[in-house]
């Protein structure tokens, strides 16, 4: 169930498509036009997602270029059974496209919304409105326009002298008059199911695109005596298509100003330069942290209060305590830092690395699926994996975790109060004991005892040690 939902009046049970088969001729790219990512996300999740948000009895997709990949988006958004792809084999046009689905659709008895997959900004309470709008004026089509000052690229919605809706053109094959209109058709359209597949049963590819156009239904219906309403939207921006990747750049940007600009007047953040800092719309940054420039904070990471994430730092999808510190050049991706660490320079954690409280990993330190305990120190050049650290251990400079043995990977424990040594190997699978130390470049094959000293090449026990250590 997606975060906010709304309750949407409608005449008949509320069903969803979105249209997504196209390639995108204008991204110049190999890749489908609806898998470009905004925000960290593929274009065709935003629109998903707010689909969702309506609570529709079903939600439609309507595939065709890399209909795997896109549909592999949708499921990573929806789940598994959130929604329904038809396959559109060829691209003959938005109404072949809408008309894909009308064998599951055509008797369905809902009102149909109307998406682009290439419209992800579009929001839920402008898609309620033009629904009760829809459902209000009982029509059987209600489109969603707009008033732009460029009107080029889009269709124009042409009304007669009564001001009534007549017909969509599109651009390319408006005349010079209707190219002067400044209405233009959002793609974003709500309809009554049956009159829906009966009109466009009608639709001919006489256009300069041969194609068949979805937005020819709306004046078939006019002439049929159907109602068909307008509702003009204020926000252009909103509403608008990414049809190039000047557009998709722009939108980035917006999306990444309006961020920052909330977390900076409403949750207290500074940026040092907020131009120059990279925030995902699903983070969550706590009051009276820092962020230098040249930060990248992705996916839905958190971060807690008074942190300070320096210069050129990249942090994915993790989970930050209060009053960490990340310094500059760090890498966290999918890991887990608890209050009062410190982190880098040129820290590497990843994999599910998880820092306990007060742990310090410092300069080109990488940590891969490890647990660095409470008040522990791995400061200098080492690289710990599959790994669980106890708590008060120093990790000398250049230690490694010998993990792979070619097949496979194997676990290194080391307790509480341990010193390793600098350039210790630790070849696991092994288990060095509490109170503990390796002697400067040891290489450890086997389990070390409690409160023991082992040094060399392999390792051997040189003595026991006392409570302090000596
Ligand atoms: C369409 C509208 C235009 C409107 C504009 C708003 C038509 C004919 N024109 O033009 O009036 O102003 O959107 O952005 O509908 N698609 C398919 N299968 C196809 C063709 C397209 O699934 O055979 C999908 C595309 O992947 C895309 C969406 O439909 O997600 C819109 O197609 P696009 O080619 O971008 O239409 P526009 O030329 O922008
Ligand atoms: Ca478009």
């Amino acid at each position: 169930m997606p975060s906010h939902t709304v309750n949407v009046r409608t005449a008949a049970p509320l069903d969803v498509i979105i249209l997504a088969a196209g390639l995108g001729t204008r991204m110049k790219s190999g890749l489908a036009k609806v898998l470009h990512k905004l925000d960290g996300r593929p274009l065709i999740a935003h629109v998903c997602r707010t689909a969702a948000k309506l609570r529709p009895r079903k939600i439609y997709v309507v595939v065709g270029h890399q209909a795997e990949q896109v549909e592999a988006a949708v499921e990573e958004e929806l789940g598994k059974d959130g929604a329904v792809f038809v396959p559109q084999e060829k691209q003959r046009g938005t109404g072949d496209a809408v008309l894909a689905a009308q064998n599951v659709l055509a008797n369905a008895a809902s009102t149909i919304l109307i998406l682009s997959g290439d419209v992800p900004m579009v929001r839920i309470e402008t898609l309620t409105s033009l629904i009760e709008t829809h459902t209000d004026s009982n029509s059987a089509c209600t489109i969603l326009t707009l008033r732009v000052e460029n009107p080029m690229g889009y269709g124009r919605v042409v009304r007669d002298d009564a001001n009534i809706f007549r017909k969509i053109v599109e651009q390319k094959d408006a005349n010079e008059d209707e190219r002067q209109i400044r209405e233009v058709n959002s793609g974003i359209y709500c309809f009554d199911s049956e009159k829906l597949f009966s009109a466009l049963k009608e639709v001919q590819p006489s256009n300069s695109q041969n194609e068949y156009y979805l937005t020819d239904v709306p004046s078939i219906l006019r002439s049929a005596n159907e109602r068909v309403s307008l509702s003009q939207h204020p926000d252009v921006r909103e509403v608008s298509g990414i049809n190039t990747r000047a557009e998709l750049a722009e939108f980035e940007n917006l999306i990444r100003r309006r961020t920052i600009r909330g977390l900076m007047l409403e949750q207290g953040v500074t940026f040092i330069d907020p131009s120059h800092a990279y925030v995902s719309s699903e983070a969550q940054i706590g009051r009276d942290c820092i962020i230098h420039p040249e930060v990248h904070i992705e996916g839905p990471s958190v971060i807690g209060e008074a942190c300070e994430i320096h210069q050129g730092s990249r942090i994915v999808n993790s989970r930050i305590g209060d009053r960490v510190t990340v310094k500059d050049h760090c890498l966290i991706i999918d890991s887990e830092i608890a209050n009062d660490c410190a982190v880098g320079p040129f820290a590497h954690l990843r994999m599910k690395a998880k820092l306990e409280e007060r742990a310090v990993v410092g300069n080109f330190v990488e940590v891969k699926k490890s647990t660095i305990g409470r008040g522990t120190k791995a400061m200098h050049l080492s690289y710990l994996g599959d790994a669980t650290i106890g708590e008060q251990t120093n990790i000398g400079a250049g230690t490694v975790t010998c993990n792979y043995d070619g097949k496979h990977k194997h676990p290194t424990i080391i307790e509480d109060n341990v010193r390793i040594g600098s350039d210790t190997m630790l070849v696991a699978p092994v288990t060095i004991g509490r109170g503990s130390v390796t002697a400067a470049g040891a290489v450890v094959t086997e389990d070390v005892p409690p409160n023991t000293l082992v040094a060399g090449v392999p390792a051997k026990v040189k003595k026991k040690l006392d409570e302090d250590g000596k």
